[in-house]
């Protein structure tokens, strides 16, 4: 369950940024990446009431980088999305590069910019919930 592989491939579709080399885990659901996603962002909501900035620095960096789901999964969700796949992509990178922006903000200290990003992140959750969540729960049911 948890042997990761590197790979290099140019696949990329959720949660990664460019070609560089990614992170494969096997057996991942796109659900239960999102359950982690629910887990971290419950850290970081607590860290942020806390003002614990180095903990709301570990939740936004594995917000940002949260594993993928399987190959499979994430060529199954392709070929059901179609020529929207763009948007979906598009909207999983708001919530990435927020994520990310909310770490570097918490290693700043800078905690008016921490919660500018972490609206922007929470949002993102919601825009991709809002338009695809129903739909794409009928694909992997
Ligand atoms: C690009 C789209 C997208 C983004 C961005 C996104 N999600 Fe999701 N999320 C989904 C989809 C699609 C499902 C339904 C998956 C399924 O049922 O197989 C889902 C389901 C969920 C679920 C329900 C899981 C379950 O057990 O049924 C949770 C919790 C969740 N997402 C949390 C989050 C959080 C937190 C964020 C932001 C940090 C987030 N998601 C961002 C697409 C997205």
């Amino acid at each position: 369950m948890n042997k990761c592989k590197i790979i290099s491939l140019g696949f990329v579709l959720l949660g990664g940024a460019s070609l560089a080399a990614v992170s494969e885990q096997e057996n991942v659901t796109l659900k239960g990446v999102m359950q982690g996603l629910l887990k971290s962002n419950l850290k970081l909501n607590e860290s942020i009431v806390l003002q614990n900035f180095s903990a709301i620095e570990l939740a936004a960096n594995q917000i940002g980088h949260h594993p993928k789901p399987d190959m499979k999964i994430r060529m199954q969700l392709v070929k059901n999305m179609g020529t929207e796949m763009g948007q979906f992509k598009s909207m999983d990178n708001v919530v990435h590069n927020a994520a990310l922006a909310i770490e570097a903000a918490a290693k700043s200290q800078d905690m008016e910019q921490v919660l500018v990003q972490y609206s922007t992140m929470i949002k993102g959750c919601q825009a991709c919930h809002g338009k695809y969540k129903k739909r794409v729960a009928e694909i992997f049911k």
